[in-house]
């Protein structure tokens, strides 16, 4: 088996030997998730659920939704059209919410994700967002490049992302970490 390509909270693993408090897995098909309505609704779901022992739950309900939101969107944006599902987990720490999707695709979208992760390695976060302003203001479609910058910018998120093969596709992992106290 090929390695595994790494960026971020994936080259730091040791949060994975904690046992987490609260824990859920969701296998969402893509037939049903290709409206966006549905991502949002699952979306607000999964965020309701998570923030209800929060002290402000709707200020972090809404946070954590935008947060999935977006990983659900790209999860799905970014399958292979071969592939029928993808998969959500949320994992609540004792100082730490995790979100994390996988999803498979194909070789030329895996080189676009390749492409960013050194983008994201070589150039700070500010920078490479302001760049990314500049190179969107052209486009049209929904692949402007900045829904992850934003929520680490804005959040102070953490991101990782790991790619294996597997086959003819590519497994893609995506992780974000934020603390509770910015909850
Ligand atoms: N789950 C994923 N699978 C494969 N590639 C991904 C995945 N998530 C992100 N990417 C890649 O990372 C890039 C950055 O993602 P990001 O969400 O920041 O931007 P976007 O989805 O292109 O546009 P926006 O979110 O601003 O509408 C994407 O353009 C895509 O190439
Ligand atoms: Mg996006």
């Amino acid at each position: 088996m090929q390695k595994a390509l790494k960026y971020g909270l994936y080259n730091q693993e040791t949060r994975e030997k904690e046992d987490p408090e609260l824990s859920f897995s969701f296998k969402l098909p893509l037939a049903i998730m290709n409206k966006w309505d549905r991502c949002g609704l699952t979306s607000n779901f999964l965020a309701n659920y998570q923030s209800a022992t929060f002290p402000q739950p709707e200020k972090t309900s809404s946070l954590l939704s935008t947060i999935i939101n977006e990983l659900i969107e790209n999860a799905i944006k970014y399958s292979s059209s071969a592939d029928k599902q993808i998969t959500v987990i949320i994992k609540h720490f004792q100082n730490t919410i995790q979100i994390k999707t996988i999803n498979f695709a194909e070789e030329e979208t895996t080189q676009k994700l390749k492409t960013y992760i050194l983008k994201l390695s070589e150039n700070s976060h500010e920078n490479l967002f302001l760049s990314q302003l500049e190179e969107n203001s052209q486009r049209e479609d929904n692949h402007s490049g900045i829904g992850l910058l934003t929520l680490i910018n804005d959040h102070n998120l953490k991101l990782g992302i790991r790619i294996q093969k597997e086959d003819a596709l590519y497994e893609i992992h995506v992780k974000a970490e934020l603390e509770t106290n910015d909850l």
